[in-house]
């Protein structure tokens, strides 16, 4: 690690989980020193709902994070994805903080011919900043900025050719599921709908009779053995009373899947969107590790689709898809922090030829 350099992290707060990992800014690119992450309590729907206890959970995840990277980190890009973001042209009420401003695009006029030029913004309701603010600084980190997740994630998930020609961009995650359009290089329409891995858990768990962490463990395993196993055990012929006919499991997930593939299908309808979407479909999120996910995606929204992993994407193997937001942000950020420094460089080349005059 280069000596004096900044540090960075990159703090993921999402409905089931904290994740962070902290990377230094010395050698012109982001190097990844440290992670951690920690059960997220406190949130729903991507939404903080007690500062506190999420800030004991930062504290927790940070703490892991900051004994691999041996450093006390300075300032965090912080990801945020609830469900009352929007996308709108650039008016704001004085309840909304602009999260990301879109580049200015091509928006077609619903009469007549012609094409008018229009500035987007991403917006979050003040409250959500607010209270994610609070949490980042009770547990000790200074927020430097806050970053629209799928934003952030993209940095990570898909090649430049994707963001630039039109792909979909899906992040299912406990509490929300978003879909984005990426095309020219940013984000031209966004949505965040409140359903994920909860629900599927939810549903295991009333259809099954058993309890949420029984049916979390299920659904993280289905596809494997172990839930063949789970599924022999709940046989008629085993247990009467809770005997399910075929295969339960399979049924009520195919059934909540396919309700969330239809939210995302509706998503991508409202959108009206105009252009083509040649890079298809990009999941991720832990509910994207599903088996079957894939072939029922492709089938309802008839685009090719494949599950993202910022491993394949080249980005530091090793490092579970959990930290896949933490990682773009701290990403992005790096980015941010380097336009920043030069733009103070140009500032400081203008000043010393300015005093040079005199
Ligand atoms: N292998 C798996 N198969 C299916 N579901 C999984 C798997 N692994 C994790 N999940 C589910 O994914 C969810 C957690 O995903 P993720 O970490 O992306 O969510 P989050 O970021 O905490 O939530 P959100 O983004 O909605 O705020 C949980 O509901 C979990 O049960
Ligand atoms: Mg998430």
């Amino acid at each position: 690690m280069a000596k004096g350099a900044p540090v960075l992290a990159g703090l993921d707060i999402g409905t089931s989980k904290i994740a962070v990992v902290i990377a230094t800014a010395g050698r012109g690119f982001p190097e990844l020193i440290g992670a951690g992450k920690s059960p997220g309590v406190g949130i729903n729907k991507g939404v903080i709902t007690n500062p506190d206890t999420v800030a004991r959970c930062i504290v927790q995840a940070l703490g892991k994070a900051r004994k691999t990277a041996g450093v006390e980190t300075a300032f965090a890009y912080v990801g945020y994805n609830g469900s009352g973001i929007k996308v709108r042209d650039c008016r704001v009420t004085e309840n909304e903080e602009i999260l990301q401003l879109i580049p200015p695009r091509m928006m077609r006029e619903s009469v007549g011919a012609g094409f008018e030029r229009a500035a987007r913004a991403i917006t979050a309701p003040v409250d959500d900043i607010l209270k994610i603010e609070q949490s980042t600084r009770l547990a000790g980190l200074k927020v430097q900025d806050i970053i629209y997740g799928p934003w952030a994630g993209s940095r990570v998930l898909l090649t430049q050719a994707e963001r630039e020609l039109g792909t979909l961009l899906v992040d299912i995650g406990a509490g929300t599921t978003s879909v984005s359009i990426f095309d020219r290089g940013g984000i031209r329409e966004t949505s965040v709908i409140p359903v994920g891995g909860e629900h599927l858990a939810g549903d295991l768990a009333v259809g099954l009779r058993i309890s949420l962490a029984r049916a979390e463990n299920i659904l993280k395993n289905y596809g494997t053995g172990e839930v063949e196993q789970f599924l022999t055990a709940l046989s008629p012929g085993n247990d009467g009373s809770r005997g399910l006919p075929g295969d339960p499991v399979r049924s009520i997930i195919e059934a909540r899947l396919t309700e969330i593939l239809e939210l995302v299908a509706a998503a991508i309808n409202d959108f009206k969107y105009y252009g083509l979407l040649p890079g298809g479909v990009v999941f991720y999120g832990g509910v994207s590790r599903l088996s079957g996910l894939k072939v029922m995606a492709e089938s309802r929204l008839q685009l090719p689709v494949r599950i993202g992993s910022h491993e394949t994407a080249g980005f530091t193997p090793g490092l579970e898809p959990a930290y896949t937001n933490a990682l773009g942000l701290v990403k992005y950020g790096y980015a941010l922090y380097r336009e920043k420094q030069h733009i103070n460089e140009r500032k400081d080349r203008f000043r010393d030829k300015f005093l040079s005059w005199f």
